[in-house]
């Protein structure tokens, strides 16, 4: 015993001085895999499944917790692969100290939800992508990733991939909206973001892309539900973004929650081991989500606890996030010879080469250093970065009559549950400091911040965001009667959107709509900000303001945000990820909808045709929808043929002129449409967009490219291909709003 521990000691001398030999952590393939190996061969059964087991801190949980007192022992004992919700050097050396105590001197893993920001907290990410800036968002992660990789994080949950169609579901905050085409581009822009030049650097951190797969298409928009679609419709739309993310290198995928066609993701082997493994090629590990391996015995796909582990193993999840099954029944399951080895060394060198590419084995401590920390904390450049993020996050809904922006001599009443919030301004999926309260800019310290020395600005809080509560609507009214102007903030409170926070009700909670009702009775002109994880039902509170903004949660730096495009040092850009219903009962609406056999012709045509009788056609904001302060006006489109062969591209130009008085930036979007195709196609596809930022007056010609690879979708065979025949191509400033040509592709 003691010779055999002796021999492994020596070995592993010997590798850990030929790792730290290497200066530089980036090893070739060869090199890894061999380093791998020598490790794997060390372990016994007990320390590989140790590998492939991940827990939650004490200090901080995303999920039910599982009362646990032995975590540390059990860390030592070499049965931990990973720990999650650790943040900051101080927490991260501790648990690592403990880590090298075992046996292997294994180092952990670290892993956060670093969603939208880390120390500096930006847009949430469902804002973010309104902004349509692949660039700022690659940005924000890369930020992200660099402060968190300076407090000892190693790997976040994110980016959150997933697509949905309705907004009932909370988490619609957390990812990019209803599109794949956005959505791909911008998995891959925030990917590229928090892994950064390659995995090793000090300032990267592994990507995790979430949830795979099909979660966003929850049934009903509730949390953790079932979902049921064609394997088209899954490769259509919802496949995109994953596959995006994996083709950037993400490093890691999440399953999730959800069964899909009857199988819990968690335990799809089609979805992990066939797909992602095997068709795409993915060298990376998959851990589960938050319990979902044991989850799957109230699913009812698993007897007990056991088969849940064999199940999710021979499926294809590396690591057990905080379910236990692995850790409980994986040794004795390989005993009984029902899960075979080799699936266990090779979750195991899934994460071992992650560890290695880190440079965790030169250095444990790498990312845990207090120096490093200190220097990224409060970076004023990381400040202005969320600022700007903000900036392009905000989308303008209505601005009648030029509402805004304001003029600083006006006298403003800011009125509303969320002026003076500070917390909220963060959303979910943030991480909170201790000193919040004194970084985070609000509305009011936003608009103060900007107004003359000496401005009197009025307040009322009006009403909470949901209860029944109406004293203070006379203060509201009174505060009101003494302006020019009401900025009103309305909307959800930052923890009714997230994980597990679906809503049957999408209008104002509370008595926000009341409120409103009553100020516009004193005939003073309102701003409406909409502050919301989610597309929210706002009608009626839209007819009865003079302009809206959409201002979600924006981060940090909210408050100057909002208050640089209040009073036009910053002209708004953004544009809906998400299409916005009139009500609840339009839902799922999205705006790559098939046509059907009985189409409506217009907004109000309902006889014999697939709508609604009780609402208009249309939604309330389609896809891709916001002004501007200006005006931008759309020339002719031109296209360079209108018959043309496989191998050509057609090219589109149009023009685009600033006619009105400021500088802004415009979105043009390309969307096409197949005709008739052997499966039936969707009225409209989004293929490309381009930013173009015009000064009053000028103008820019934007050109497009098509092929026909990008006309390729799923036929019934689940084959990738593109048929001949009409296509129609639209260009505009939103998906209802468009010129449209038809064009013939041949073969
Ligand atoms: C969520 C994941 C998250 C995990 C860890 C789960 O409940 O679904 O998205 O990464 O918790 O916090």
């Amino acid at each position: 015993m003691f010779k055999f521990q002796a021999t492994v000691l020596f070995l592993l001398f010997c590798f850990v001085q030929s790792s730290q030999a290497q200066k530089n952590v980036s090893t070739t393939s060869g090199e890894l895999n061999r380093r791998v190996d020598s490790l794997l061969r060390l372990m016994t059964l007990e320390e590989k499944v140790g590998q492939l087991n991940q827990y939650t801190s004490d200090w901080n949980f995303t999920g039910p917790i599982t009362p646990d007192n032995d975590k540390i022992g059990q860390i030592r004992a070499g049965k931990v692969g990973s720990m999650l919700n650790v943040k900051g050097v101080e927490h991260t050396r501790i648990l690592q100290s403990h880590a090298l105590q075992s046996r292997l001197k294994i180092p952990l893993l670290f892993g956060q939800d670093v969603v939208h920001g880390f120390r500096t907290t930006f847009p949430l990410p469902l804002a973010e992508a309104a902004s349509w800036d692949i660039e700022a968002i690659e940005l924000s992660a890369r930020i992200a990733a660099t402060e968190a990789a300076a407090a000892g994080v190693h790997w976040t949950f994110a980016p959150m991939v997933d697509i949905y169609r309705d907004p009932r579901w909370g988490r619609v905050m957390e990812g990019a909206g209803e599109d794949s085409y956005l959505g791909a581009r911008i998995a891959a822009a925030r990917v590229r973001g928090f892994q950064g030049k390659q995995l090793g650097d000090l300032d990267a951190v592994m990507a995790c892309a979430k949830h795979f797969a099909a979660y966003g298409a929850a049934e009903g928009g509730r949390d953790y539900n079932s979902v049921d679609m064609s394997l088209r419709k899954l490769w259509e739309v919802y496949m995109p973004p994953f596959k995006a993310a994996a083709d950037a290198g993400a490093a890691t995928f999440m399953n999730s929650f959800n069964d899909l066609n009857g199988i819990p993701a968690t335990g799809s082997s089609y979805l992990q081991r066939e797909v992602l493994k095997g068709k795409w090629g993915f060298k990376g590990f998959v851990v589960s989500d938050w319990g979902s391996i044991g989850e799957m015995v109230n699913h009812g796909f698993a007897v007990n606890d056991k088969e849940a582990a064999l199940l999710a193993i021979n499926a294809g999840s590396d690591m057990d996030m905080e379910s236990r099954s692995y850790r409980n029944h994986l040794v004795a399951l390989v005993k009984e010879g029902k899960v075979k080895e080799d699936y266990i060394d090779d979750a195991v060198r899934r994460i071992l080469q992650k560890k290695f590419e880190l440079g965790l084995f030169e250095d444990p401590y790498r990312f845990s250093v207090l120096g490093r920390q200190a220097e990224q904390w409060n970076k004023k450049e990381n400040l202005i970065a969320a600022r700007e993020m903000a900036k392009k996050s905000i989308v303008l809904l209505k601005n009648e009559n030029a509402a805004l922006p304001l003029s600083k001599s006006k006298k403003l009443a800011l009125i509303g549950p969320f002026v003076k919030s500070v917390r909220d301004n963060l959303g979910f999926w943030s991480i909170e400091w201790p000193d919040d309260s004194l970084r985070i800019v609000n509305l009011w310290q936003g608009v103060k911040d900007k107004m003359p020395k000496g401005s009197v600005i009025g307040y009322a809080r009006g009403c909470n965001v949901n209860d029944n509560d109406t004293s203070g609507f006379a203060e509201a009214i009174s505060v009101a009667q003494n302006a020019d102007v009401i900025i009103l903030t309305v909307g959800e409170a930052s923890d009714m959107s997230g994980e597990a926070k679906s809503r049957s009700n999408l209008h104002l909670p509370g008595v926000q709509q009341r409120l409103i009702q009553l100020l516009a009775g004193t005939g003073k002109p309102i701003i409406l900000l909409v502050h919301a994880g989610r597309p929210l039902v706002i009608q009626d509170a839209v007819a009865q303001s003079s302009a809206v903004l959409y201002t979600w949660w924006l981060g940090t730096e909210a408050g100057h945000a909002i208050a640089d495009v209040l009073f036009g040092e910053y002209n708004p850009s953004g544009r809906l990820p998400m299409t916005f219903p009139r009500t609840e009962g339009q839902i799922p609406i999205y705006y790559n909808h098939y046509n059907t056999g009985r189409p409506a012709a217009h907004d109000n045509h309902s006889n014999y045709v697939s709508a609604y009788i009780d609402l208009p056609n249309s939604p309330a904001y389609p896809f891709g929808f916001g002004l501007s302060y200006t005006q931008f006006d759309y020339g002719k489109m031109t296209l360079s043929d209108t018959l043309l062969n496989s191998a050509q591209k057609l090219k589109m130009s149009v023009t685009i002129t600033n006619r009105g008085k400021y500088a802004g930036k415009e979105t043009v979007q390309l969307y096409t449409r197949d005709i008739a195709a052997s499966v039936v196609r969707p009225v409209k596809e989004l293929k490309g967009f381009q930013q173009v930022f015009l000064q009053p007056g000028e103008s820019k010609t934007i050109v497009f490219e098509i092929a026909t690879d990008d006309l390729r979708f799923y036929n019934e065979q689940l084959e990738y291909i593109w048929e001949p025949g009409d296509f129609d191509i639209m260009i505009g400033r939103n998906a209802l709003d468009v010129e449209r040509r038809r064009i013939r592709f041949i073969k």
